[in-house]
């Protein structure tokens, strides 16, 4: 059965550890993902971008594909299946096809806009028993001439988001989606630890998890995060292991051609990288 976040994150936030959040393509990724999760009793969050949901034929297909794998596979762990950066229509309609969570990522608007919005989702999911996740805008991804650099949340505007009664909170402290550039100038503390101290027990949300030192990840949760992203590690880890395989010329053996047999190798890729992550986030046994 899928939950909504908000439990999983309390937990996390008092216990001082994090739940991964990993982005699902496909079957395999998501049924991948949820074998490591049960196997290593943690609460783990399927996360689906609206791009994503569209590639997998639409959120009902996403809801319902996940919900009859957690049958069968026998699920006894607490899963999410959360809508990642989305839009007002796309949360809605993620809502109405059966998600536990969404994100409303109403960065990219202003602040007056964002506030509206994401009342708006708080009041309707609220009433489903769905938990919501929201963003605060940047304030720029330059600091004193250093480029590379992610975008940076401004505290009192993260106040003002939370406060309005969101599940979790993401904000900008210099974390960018994808590989980070050789330039990058690191997750930037001071600010999270600002961020923390206005929004007090707020669950916090690090996107771009995917090539963070593991130095960072763990103070990043020394200071209030709960929740980590992770997508293109993942996806890295797939393409990898899928090139290795075929480079090795396995395909043209045997059956080796078979789709069950050629996803395998980045399947277990995946595995490995979820297991990494969980026990780095601290997950493992929270369950
Ligand atoms: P990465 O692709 O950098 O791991 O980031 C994932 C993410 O933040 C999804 O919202």
């Amino acid at each position: 059965m899928l939950v909504s976040a908000a439990e999983m994150l309390k937990a996390a936030k008092a216990g001082k550890y994090a739940v991964g959040h990993f982005n699902i393509n496909n079957l395999e990724w998501t049924k991948c993902i949820l074998q490591v999760a049960e196997e290593l009793h943690s609460p783990v969050i399927l996360g689906v971008s609206e791009g994503a949901a569209k590639y997998m034929c639409g959120f009902n297909t996403v809801a319902a594909m996940t919900k009859e794998i957690l049958k069968t596979l026998g699920t006894t762990v607490p899963v999410a299946l959360h809508l990642d950066h989305g839009s007002y229509d796309g949360a809605y309609a993620a809502m109405k096809a059966g998600f536990s969570s969404v994100m409303f990522d109403g960065s990219h608007y202003s602040i007056e806009e964002n506030v509206t919005r994401t009342k708006q989702i708080i009041a309707d999911a609220k009433a489903l028993g769905i938990s919501v996740e929201a963003e605060v805008g940047a304030i720029g991804g330059e600091e004193d001439g250093v480029i590379g650099g992610g975008e940076v949340a401004d505290p009192d505007e993260c106040k003002r988001i939370a406060d309005l009664g969101v599940d979790m909170l993401a904000a900008g402290i210099g974390n960018i989606h994808g590989k980070y550039p050789a330039n990058w100038a690191g997750l930037r503390f001071d600010v999270l630890a600002k961020i923390q101290e206005k929004t007090g027990t707020m669950p916090l949300v690090l996107h771009g998890g995917t090539g963070i030192p593991a130095d960072m990840i763990k103070k990043a949760i020394s200071l209030g995060v709960s929740k980590i992203n992770v997508n293109t590690e993942c996806q890295l880890a797939f393409a990898a292991e899928t090139r290795k395989y075929i480079e090795a010329g396995k395909d043209l053996e045997g059956k080796g051609f078979d789709p069950r047999k050629l996803l395998a190798p980045g399947c277990e890729g995946i595995k490995a990288t979820v297991r990494e992550k969980m026990e780095l986030f601290g997950s493992v046994n929270k369950a």
